[in-house]
């Protein structure tokens, strides 16, 4: 079996969200939870808002960012049509338009109003200051690339899938000279060591509830807590050029 790859039009953006989901839930990647909830226990409705958010940023794209959402593909010919098997969303910065500050809000929305959006708010900010560290101090403020999403669907797997994803990115880093930060979850550390990443720091995300909550939102906090903690990422960086 063959593969390619293809940019992804703003109309399949639905399927493509849909079969990363798919995808970080077999089996789950407890990380996967924190940035893509499940909202009002429907993951089709889910599916739907992130889809919608995605298409949203596509027809308005912010001009200091390029975000480009590629699939992976099996080859057809006359005879077949092609079935879906992962793909990537590559980020490549070349200015930083908005703060941590902003950025923090804006991901804590995905969840709910109340202990939830403050137990998301304050472990993407623990996440994003340990990559802002060691990016300020490695790669400086300049211009870079990440990845937002990366995923080969699970019947698929080892079949070197991923290594056309990421050699992709790779290529179009290395051309726009761009260092690479991304949050790995610890079973892919390997597949991004052995494609040039090195690992900066794992973080065991432990947040701390804030003292004086109310009762409601302090127990949706520990709700929330119980339900997505245990998460541990890596914050790994490939630096411009390395193979
Ligand atoms: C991480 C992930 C994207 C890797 O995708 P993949 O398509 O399996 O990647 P590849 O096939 O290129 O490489 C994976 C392994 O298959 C091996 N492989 C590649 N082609 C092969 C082939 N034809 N035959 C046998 N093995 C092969 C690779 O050497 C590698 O082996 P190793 O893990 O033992 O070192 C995939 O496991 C995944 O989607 N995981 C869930 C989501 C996720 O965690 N994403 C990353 C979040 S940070």
């Amino acid at each position: 079996m063959s593969f390619e790859l293809k940019k992804v039009p703003v109309e399949e953006l639905h399927k493509m969200i849909a079969a990363e989901r798919y995808a970080f839930e077999t089996p789950l990647q407890p990380i996967f939870r924190l940035y893509c909830p499940v909202t009002n226990n429907d993951p089709q409705e889910t599916i739907a808002d992130i889809a919608a958010r995605e298409q949203e940023q596509a027809k308005n794209p912010d001009p200091n960012v390029e975000n480009i959402w590629i699939k992976a593909v099996t080859s057809q010919d006359s005879k077949t049509t092609e079935t879906l098997v992962g793909g990537a969303q590559w980020i490549f910065i070349s200015e930083k338009s908005s703060s941590l500050d902003a950025d923090v809000e804006s991901f804590s929305k995905r969840h709910p109003e109340g202990g939830a959006r403050l137990f998301a708010a304050q472990s993407y900010r623990i996440l994003r200051e340990c990559e802002e560290r060691h990016r300020l101090e490695i790669s400086g403020s300049g211009p870079y690339a990440t990845l937002g999403s990366f995923f080969t669907l699970p019947e698929y797997r080892k079949l070197g899938i991923g290594h056309l994803l990421m050699q992709w990115g790779l290529e179009k880093a290395d051309e726009k000279g761009l260092d690479i930060w991304i949050e790995a979850a610890p079973p892919a550390v390997p597949f991004y060591e052995r494609h040039g990443f090195v690992q900066k720091e794992v973080t065991h995300l432990q947040p701390r509830r804030p003292d004086g909550l109310d009762e409601k939102i302090a127990a949706e906090w520990d709700d929330t807590a119980r339900e997505l903690l245990p998460i541990t990422t890596v914050t790994m960086c490939r630096l411009a050029g390395t193979c």
